[in-house]
Order: C-alpha cells, then structure tokens, then sequence
C-alpha cells in the first residue's frame, strides 16, 4: 500500500514515530506535515530525536483562526494527494490537520484510517470534539485505543472497520523510557529532586483563552506546595503575556517556567513528578502509564480509563480541588513500579502499531 501520513501538531509526531517504523516493513508510506507546529521546540525536536524520516513534505501552513487554517490545509493537501494517488491516508488524533487530511481524502474517494478513533469529550464546544467526530464519520479504517471508544462509536452507528488495538502513544513510551532514562539529563539541569516536584501543562482553548481561565489556572499554580515544572506551550505563554500574568506567575518562589521540552525530557519529568497536572490528553495518559498521579485542569476526558484507579483525576480550574487532591495523595503509590501491569501484557499481545499495519495489510487484500 502506498499511505500518506499527515501530521501537523506535536502530539501527532509522537504517534507518528513507533508506527511509522512498523508501517514502512509493510508498506510504502509518505509523511505529510501540514505545518500547523512550526516551531524547533513543537515540532523539529521529535522528528530527530525519535529518528523520524524528514516529512517528504511540509505545507507549512501556520497559524491561522480555525477555518482558514484548516481549509488553507485542505487545499494544499488535495494537491499532494492528486499528485501521489495514494491507496489510503492515516490521520491521527483529532487536531486540524487531522480533519483536513480526512475530508481531503474522503472527497477524492481515497480511504481514511483514523488512528485514536472513537474517542470523545461530548463537549461539542471543543475543537477537537468536532474534528474526532468528523473523522471518524470519514473513517474507512477505525484504530480504537480503549474498550470505551469502541462503545462510543457504536452508539454512532459506526461498527464497519472499528479495531481495538490498543494505544500507539503506549508504544512509544515503552519504545522510549529506556532511551530517556540514559540520554534525559533535565532532572540534573533543573535540580530536581524525584518525587519532589509538580509538572505542569496547559494549552486547551478553554483554559488558556479566556483571562478568567487563565487566572484560575494561575491561582492553582500558585497554590502548590513545593517546586513546579511548568514548560509553557506557545498559546498559553501568549495568553499569559497578554492577560498580564506572565508576572504573577514569576513572582512564585520555585517556578521554572520553561520552554516547551523534548519527548524523552518530558517522560523524565513525567516519571519522577510527585504529581502532573495537565490539561492534555497524551499527558494524561503517560503520567498513567508510568504511574504517576495525574490531575486534569478539566471537567471531562476522553481517557475515562485513566480515572478508574484514582492515578487521573478531574479537577476542572478549582483550586480548593487541587488543594484536597493533593493533600489525599496516596504516598504507597508514589512508589509503585512502572509499568508493571502492561509489561505482563507485552509477551502475549503484540503492539498497537503491528496490529495497526497489519490490518491495512489486510484491508488491501480484501480490496484485491
Ligand atoms: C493544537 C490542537 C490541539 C492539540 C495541540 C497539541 C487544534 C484545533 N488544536 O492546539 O488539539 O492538543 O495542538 O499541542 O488543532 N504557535 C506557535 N508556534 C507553533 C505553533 C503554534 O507560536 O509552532 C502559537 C500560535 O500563536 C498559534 C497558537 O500557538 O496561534 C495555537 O496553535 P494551534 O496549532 O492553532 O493550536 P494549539 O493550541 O497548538
Ligand atoms: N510533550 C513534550 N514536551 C512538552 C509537553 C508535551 O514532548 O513540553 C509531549 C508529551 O509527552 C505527549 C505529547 O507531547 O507525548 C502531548 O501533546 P500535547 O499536550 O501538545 O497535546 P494533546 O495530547 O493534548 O493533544
């Protein structure tokens, strides 16, 4: 099969580097970057440090409000699929990039495999509500990372091509950690002690957009008990210049506000937080793997899994949650070995990303 891979936005380089590896034994693959990240630190950093092939091609489209950047991407990414006529088109997550290399394929009749489908916040106000929704409606190939967002697409009607394979952000965390373990010196830059600091990220619209949710965010900020990490998305370090906060926050005694870092720093800082708080979703999800708990600065998540356990827990923008939950931090846990659960599971189940190339595999014989 010859597939077209777009990506655009940092979280979709980490899903793209364990598949992509998997995909090219089986096939021909192309790596489209729309652009959206444009930034070394958002995008570049994970292309080299995971080894990523150099995107055959790069749009670089940029930021624009929502309509004109996702059909500047539509447009531009027509052109390469009339150019190339690929067999299939994978997108993955549920950004913009991800909807506009969906629709583009969908309207030349090329079939779309959605990696991360089903996954839903039923918040129809968020972005990526309304891209997750569209893409599976677009979807040939549905990759389901959960047991719920199975169900969740069901209830849509969507049964035809849905598999469970597990989550490709999973393989590479396991492919990573130990890289990150030797290579990742942050802890030693930072001085930082393990289990002796708070890591924090923040980038939804929601909670960065408005000053009232900024502020709120602040607050919380400001409330925790011992060092924070804080490596600050572009949006939200905008948002924190612009509403005037940026100070507030400097004014707090042991802060780093940093850049944003790279994924095998991230997993470090991850692993040895005493809490994350975050109000992302591949955030989320590795402070569950590495078993770290997670405090969400959101009222709902797509990784309801992650809750069952007590690791995630939703805390919305309240500071008096924050405070409670932190103070009820169960000190056992802290200690508890990573990964132990999935590393059972590892020997008699293979990885999301073969199961992932297989299927296509599959998929293209059927079509024979
Ligand atoms: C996007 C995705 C979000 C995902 C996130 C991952 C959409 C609607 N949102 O949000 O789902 O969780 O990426 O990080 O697709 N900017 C820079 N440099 C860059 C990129 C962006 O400075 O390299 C600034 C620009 O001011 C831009 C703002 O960040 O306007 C927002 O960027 P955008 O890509 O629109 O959305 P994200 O918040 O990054
Ligand atoms: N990440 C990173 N450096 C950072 C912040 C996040 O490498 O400074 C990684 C993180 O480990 C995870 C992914 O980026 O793999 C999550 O992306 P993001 O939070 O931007 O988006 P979301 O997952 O919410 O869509």
């Amino acid at each position: 099969m010859k597939i077209i891979s777009v990506v655009g936005a940092r979280p979709q380089f980490i899903k793209l580097s364990s598949l992509s590896k998997e995909l090219r034994k089986k096939h021909k693959e192309i790596i489209l970057h729309t652009g959206q990240h444009y930034d070394d630190e958002l995008s570049r950093v994970f292309f080299s440090e995971l080894s990523i092939p150099k995107p055959d091609y790069n749009l670089g489209i940029g930021s624009f409000e929502h309509g004109q950047q996702t059909g500047r991407m539509l447009e531009a990414i027509e052109e390469v699929l009339l150019f190339e006529k690929p067999d299939m088109v994978m997108v993955y997550g549920d950004t913009n990039s991800t909807l506009a290399g969906a629709l583009a394929a969908a309207k030349q009749n090329i079939p779309v495999a959605h990696v991360e489908a089903g996954l839903r916040s039923f918040k129809k106000s968020m972005p990526e509500e309304i891209n997750r929704v569209l893409t599976d409606h677009l979807s040939s190939l549905l990759f389901c990372p959960t047991p719920t967002s199975v169900k969740n697409l069901k209830k849509e009607g969507i049964t035809k091509g849905v598999y469970l394979v597990g989550d490709v952000m999973y393989d590479s965390l396991r492919e990573n950690l130990d890289v990150a373990l030797k290579k990742s010196k942050i802890t030693s830059r930072l001085n930082l002690q393990k289990k002796e600091f708070y890591l924090i990220t923040v980038h939804r619209a929601e909670n960065t957009d408005t000053k009232k949710n900024l502020e709120k965010i602040t607050r919380i900020v400001n409330s925790l008990d011992r060092k924070i990490v804080f490596p600050i998305h572009p949006r939200t370090r905008k948002r924190l210049s612009e509403f005037r906060l940026l100070e507030r926050l400097l004014s707090k005694k042991d802060i780093i506000l940093i850049d944003p870092v790279s994924y095998l720093d991230m997993l470090i800082l991850e692993k040895n937080a005493r809490c994350v708080l975050t109000d992302s979703g591949g955030v989320q999800k590795e402070a569950y793997f590495l078993k770290t708990p997670c405090l969400t600065l959101r009222d709902e998540t797509e990784w309801v899994e992650t809750l069952e356990d007590g690791y995630n827990k939703l805390v919305g923008k309240e500071k008096e949650k924050v405070i409670e939950a932190i103070s009820s931090l169960d000190e056992t846990k802290l200690v508890r070995n990573i990964l132990q659960k999935p590393q059972k599971k590892e020997s008699t189940e293979a990885k999301a990303d073969v199961k992932i190339s297989q299927i296509i595999l599959e998929f293209e014989e059927e079509k024979c």
